[in-house]
């Protein structure tokens, strides 16, 4: 699948003014100052922006794991602002599948047993097949039966990334999932998601602070003070 597909215009995420502020004694911290997004199928953007300027609180709002303090979030075509937190749970849920900068991996469960971790949460049933088409999709299908700590940080972080494709997301969001890996490892992983974008018409959101990664997606968005002060598309191939 790619670009030119019907429906992959289809916006997955729209953000319109969002806001995040923080009070910290008498000072107001405005870790996001009005922020407007729109993320469709099919397209991966990376979020730039040195440390403090908003990336995480950004991240968590299209995650749906903290509420904006103004603005409009839809999530696959649902408003999410207002939603109680049993009800923001259920917009993430088959959605979004979240990739952490530390893996997370369970360190007593093997390879793909932590991948199949997300559909006893969502009482799906389980399907070895499955599981290794997806350990496959991200070449570690050979690993299967391995604990996380017989694998190195890129392979952990690609089981991370199995993980959250298991239940068929359609977004995949990574904070600064490259910021425990050396440059190899986080050019591999920065790849993967672009075959993942390519071949399954995912959308793909990642924080980075290496320009040169952040570089290798479609769309380049760098924030400063909790503001969006540069997007630019980029022609890939
Ligand atoms: N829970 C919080 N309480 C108070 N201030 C916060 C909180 N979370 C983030 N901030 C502040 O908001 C700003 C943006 O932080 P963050 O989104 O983590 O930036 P980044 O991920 O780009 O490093 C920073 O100034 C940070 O100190
Ligand atoms: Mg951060």
């Amino acid at each position: 699948m790619n670009n030119k597909n019907p429906g992959s215009d289809k916006a997955i995420v729209v953000a319109r003014g969002l806001k995040k502020h923080y009070r910290r004694g008498i000072e107001t911290i405005k870790a996001l100052d009005g922020v407007d997004l729109e993320i469709h199928a099919g397209e991966m953007v990376s979020i730039l922006g040195p440390s403090g300027s908003g990336k995480t609180t950004l991240i968590n709002l299209l995650s749906c794991l903290d509420a904006p303090d103004a603005g409009e979030l839809q999530i696959d075509g649902r408003s999410v602002a207002g939603l109680a937190e049993e009800d923001l749970v259920k917009v993430r849920q088959g959605i979004l599948g979240y990739v952490f900068q530390k893996f997370h991996l369970l360190p007593t469960l093997t390879v793909a047993e932590n991948v199949e971790l997300p559909l006893m949460f969502l009482q799906r049933p389980v399907d070895r097949e499955k599981t290794l088409g997806v350990l496959r999709m991200v070449d570690l299908e050979n690993r299967a039966g391995h604990l996380p700590r017989e694998l190195s940080g890129g392979q952990m972080q690609r089981v991370a990334i199995a993980r959250a494709l298991i239940a068929d997301s359609k977004l995949i969001i990574a904070d600064e999932p490259t910021g425990n890996l050396d440059k190899g490892n986080g050019e591999a992983v920065f790849a993967l998601f672009r075959r993942l974008v390519l071949e399954k018409n995912l959308a793909i959101i990642v924080t980075t602070h290496n320009l040169a990664l952040g570089a290798l997606a479609d769309r380049v968005i760098t924030l400063e003070d909790g503001r969006i002060i540069d997007e630019r598309v980029n022609r890939l191939v």
